[in-house]
């Protein structure tokens, strides 16, 4: 398994490099390059990001790397091609973001459909756990975004590929995702070797606020010193904010962010009547539940605290 593990590494790595190269020299690329530039994304951050295109024939991927001279058990396990029709590359004419993980190997891509793909085409989808990606323990932007987590002392947590890449873009290095699907504790403990702040940044619409919740619970039970959490105008998420010209408005939120607990107090108590006691106690009940998570004695008692002002 290990010599596995080193060859698909190095298959990787040079992977990358031929999707880097279709997205820049090839006619299909242009136009994945195009659909970048309208979603704001500047030619840098597209570099920075190791953005590709992935070969546009079903089969142009796998007969490529068999002249290559990789076997077909081993193209199987590669986690590039379907299981179903083993020749097909599951991520034939899509745009790539290859994950880097924070010693800076690609390690996993996640494919989204190009402008335009057929409307019932998955909008992305992302690698197989494969002898280099474990989807539960790795987050999208680490490699590019860990020393500005050392740095800041701070994470920022958003949900997705472009909303990593816009927040880069807008000076907000620390920021990374997990790929559709909710954050782990084992991604917590990653980022937490750098960094023990944290900012929440979802989707503002119903999925991405109830992402916030989650997630929030996460940082806690890996022991976050402090939380915030940015709300975003309804059905807004970072990546378009930098397309549609609210770089001012992020910014502004983002430093004005106020303490998660604070968001959770209001959101739950926001339409209870101050005298009507059984409504409170209800209502305190899924607070009491995420104060019983809190490793730190200190902060429990801090968070009593604040629930009882309320
Ligand atoms: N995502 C994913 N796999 C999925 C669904 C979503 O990896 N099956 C990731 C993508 O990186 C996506 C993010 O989760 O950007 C958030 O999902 P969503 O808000 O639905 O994506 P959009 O904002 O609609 O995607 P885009 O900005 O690319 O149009
Ligand atoms: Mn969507
Ligand atoms: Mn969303
Ligand atoms: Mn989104
Ligand atoms: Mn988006």
């Amino acid at each position: 398994e290990i010599l596995q593990r080193k060859t698909l590494q190095e298959l990787y790595q040079r992977l990358t490099k031929s999707f880097e190269h279709l997205l820049w020299h090839s006619a299909r690329g242009q136009e994945a390059l195009a659909y970048l530039y309208k979603r704001g994304l500047s030619e840098e951050n597209i570099r920075t990001f190791r953005v590709g295109y992935g070969m546009s024939g079903y089969q142009e991927l796998y007969q490529f790397l068999l002249k290559r001279g990789y076997s077909e058990p081993f193209l199987a396990e590669s986690g590039l091609f379907s299981k179903k029709h083993p020749m097909y590359s599951i991520f034939r004419d899509r745009i790539i973001f290859p994950l880097i993980n924070s010693a800076g190997e690609v390690v996993a891509y996640s494919g989204r459909a190009m402008p335009d793909a057929k409307a019932d085409a998955p909008k992305y989808i992302n690698s197989p756990e494969t002898v280099l990606f474990s989807k539960r323990k790795e987050l999208y932007g680490m490699g590019q975004a860990k020393e500005s987590i050392r740095k800041e002392e701070q994470f920022i947590l958003c949900e997705g590929a472009m909303d990593v890449m816009a927040l880069h873009q807008m000076g907000y290095t620390q920021a990374v995702a997990p790929l559709g699907s909710a954050f782990t504790l084992e991604q917590a403990e990653l980022v937490r070797r750098f960094a023990s702040s944290a900012l929440l940044l979802m989707d503002g619409d119903a999925a991405g606020q109830k992402a916030i919740h989650q997630s929030a619970m996460i940082c806690e039970e890996s022991g976050v010193s402090s939380l915030r959490a940015v709300r975003l105008p309804a059905n807004k998420d970072p990546s378009e904010c930098l397309e549609y010209g609210q770089v001012d408005l992020l910014t502004k939120s983002i430093k004005h962010a106020s303490l998660y607990f604070d968001f959770l107090l209001q959101e739950q108590f926001k339409e209870i009547p101050k005298d009507n006691i059984d409504q409170q106690m209800r209502a305190s009940l899924p607070i009491f539940k995420y104060i019983s998570i809190v490793p730190s004695p200190v902060r429990r008692e801090s968070y009593l605290k604040m629930l009882a002002g309320k």
